[in-house]
Order: C-alpha cells, then sequence, then structure tokens
C-alpha cells in the first residue's frame, strides 16, 4: 500500500494537505458556545453530528440550511481541493457553531480549551472500526489502497492509517474527559438505545425538549432515515471524490459486522495486538450487542 497522500504530524499520519496547511487549524480561533464532535474516522461522526444539528435546530433544519453559509457542521481540518477549508468555513460561520473533527487530542487546537469548549467524543469498537475504514478506503479517493483486508488490519493495528493509531485516539480522549468539558460517548449504547444516549446530550448541552421532539429525532436520525436521506448519506459528492457505487456510505449501521470479514485467524491476531494495547486501560468496548429491532 502507498502511503502517498499521507505525511506525519506529530507523529500521526494525516492527509498531505491538512500537515501542509496545519498552521490554519492550529491557530484556530475557537468560541465558548461551540459545540465540538470528535471521533476516530468511521465511529459515527455524521451520526452525531445528525443528532447535535437536530438539537440546535429543534427539529426544523431547514431553516437551519437557509442560514448556513456553508455546511452546516463543517470537518475543522479537512481541505478539500477547490472549495474554502473547514476553517474559512467556521470563520464565518453564525454561532454556536458545530464542528466535527478527527483529530487526536493532543493536536486539538489549544483556543479550544482556553474557550472551556463542549466536545461529545464518540467511540466504537476497534474491530467495527477497522471494518468500516476497510470499505471506506475503498471508496475515497484521496486514501491509500487498502490492499487486501490482512494488510490493512496490520496498518490499522500499528497506526499506519489516516489519523494514526485507533488505540492512541479512544485512550487519549478518554484520560482528558474530566479534565475538559467532555461528553465521552459509545456507538454501541448509541445502536442500543439511542433515546438514552440522546437525552445524555441534551443534558450535557443544557437543553429542554420536548419528549416528542425527542422522539422525532430519533427517529430522523435511525440508520435506515438517514441512509435514503440525500442531505446526509454524501449521495451528492461525485464518484471521483467518493465511489459509491460498490457500497454505500451508510453502508451496514450495526455493531457485530466484523464477525462477517474477520476470519479466525485475523481475529485472533487482532485479540492478541488489542490485549498488547489496551493493557491497563480502564476503557472497554462492546464488539456485539443485542439490539431487538
Ligand atoms: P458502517 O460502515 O459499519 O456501516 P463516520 O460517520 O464516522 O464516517 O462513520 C460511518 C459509520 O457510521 C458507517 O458504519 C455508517 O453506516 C454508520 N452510521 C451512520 N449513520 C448511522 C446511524 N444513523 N445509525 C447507525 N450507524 C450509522
Amino acid at each position: 500500500t502507498s502511503l502517498q497522500h499521507l505525511a506525519p504530524l506529530h507523529g500521526v499520519l494525516m492527509g498531505k494537505e491538512i500537515v501542509e496547511n496545519w498552521k490554519e487549524v492550529e491557530q484556530f480561533q475557537a468560541r465558548p458556545d461551540d459545540v465540538y464532535i470528535s471521533t476516530y474516522p468511521k465511529a459515527g461522526t455524521t451520526w452525531m453530528s445528525e443528532i447535535v444539528d437536530m438539537i440546535f435546530c429543534e427539529g426544523d433544519q431547514e431553516k437551519c440550511r437557509r442560514e448556513a453559509i456553508y455546511n452546516r457542521v463543517p470537518y475543522l481540518e479537512l481541505r478539500i481541493p477547490g472549495s474554502p477549508s473547514g476553517v474559512e468555513q467556521l470563520q464565518v460561520a453564525p454561532s454556536p457553531r458545530l464542528v466535527k473533527t478527527h483529530l487526536p487530542i493532543h493536536l486539538m487546537p489549544e483556543s479550544i480549551w482556553d474557550k472551556n469548549c463542549k466536545v461529545i467524543y464518540v467511540a466504537r469498537n476497534a474491530k467495527d472500526v477497522a471494518v468500516s475504514y476497510f470499505f471506506f478506503h475503498n471508496m475515497v479517493k484521496a486514501l491509500p489502497d487498502p490492499g487486501p483486508l490482512d494488510h490493512f488490519l496490520n496498518n490499522y493495528n500499528k497506526g499506519n492509517v489516516s489519523y494514526g493509531s485507533w488505540y492512541d485516539h479512544v485512550n487519549g480522549w478518554w484520560e482528558k474527559r474530566q479534565e475538559y468539558r467532555i461528553l465521552y460517548l459509545f456507538y454501541e449504547d448509541l445502536k442500543e438505545n439511542p433515546k438514552r444516549e440522546i437525552l445524555k446530550v441534551l443534558h450535557f448541552l443544557e437543553k429542554e425538549m420536548s419528549d416528542s421532539l425527542v422522539d422525532k429525532i430519533v427517529q430522523h436520525t435511525s440508520f435506515q432515515e438517514m441512509k435514503n436521506n440525500e442531505m446526509v448519506n454524501y449521495k451528492t459528492i461525485p464518484n471521483e471524490f467518493l465511489d459509491q457505487s460498490e457500497t454505500s456510505f451508510m453502508r451496514k449501521g450495526i455493531a457485530g459486522d466484523w464477525k462477517n470479514h474477520f476470519t479466525v485467524a485475523q481475529n485472533e491476531i487482532f485479540d492478541e495486538e488489542y490485549n498488547r494495547q489496551m493493557a491497563g486501560k480502564n476503557l472497554h468496548f462492546r464488539t456485539e450487542i443485542n439490539v431487538n429491532i
């Protein structure tokens, strides 16, 4: 696999264009009422972003989109050729701003902590993220060719992928969750009981909402609804950037899909690596859940 599109930044591999323009992100000026949605890639960024957007729009996204100049929830560090960068979009966005990011905690712009901003972190189990990320690599032209799954899993466990090591990411954010205003959530919990988790988000954001509006958000942000929603399923992005002809961005949306892709041998190697890297950490993930749908 070539890593031609990636470059290291303080020990973390990232898109070259992000690294080359890093100063812009480093010097980003936060506002106290910003809300950040932070994740390792494929952990449920789009899902949480839609939930938080619905909360801020009080269910009326049409209105919010009419008022937005660019994306409602831009990626802080993202740069797409020919479009304003995440930072440029945010500089002209009205408050309160909603911001997505995949940055490991040690690379977050200092201003976000200085302003004591709130961050919602979503973590997802390592195996499902690996599978989702593998398929995503085959969709996104700007990411390196993942090669066969074996090869990709090896790179993934070593942190030789865009945004670096899943282990460093989830642990780094976990360790700081009490030092800063961080709500640390799990994809599997959201899947198991979305209403319970959305109520946690509302509490964290100090927002009150009628029960019927909460139910509307649960409904609107279900996997099926989002898969069919052109505003969030990225179907409008041209194939040359995001090729959804083989797999959809809204691919499966479950906990435990890794079982359909890992061989017994791959799973054993993965478990060994996982246990080594998570040893002594007080952070536990579920790799499957029972959901009654
Ligand atoms: P899968 O590839 O396992 O299906 P991100 O937004 O961070 O890139 O994460 C994408 C993953 O989240 C994909 O996982 C996608 O299907 C899943 N996802 C997106 N919206 C979801 C929802 N409403 N419910 C459950 N999973 C969702």
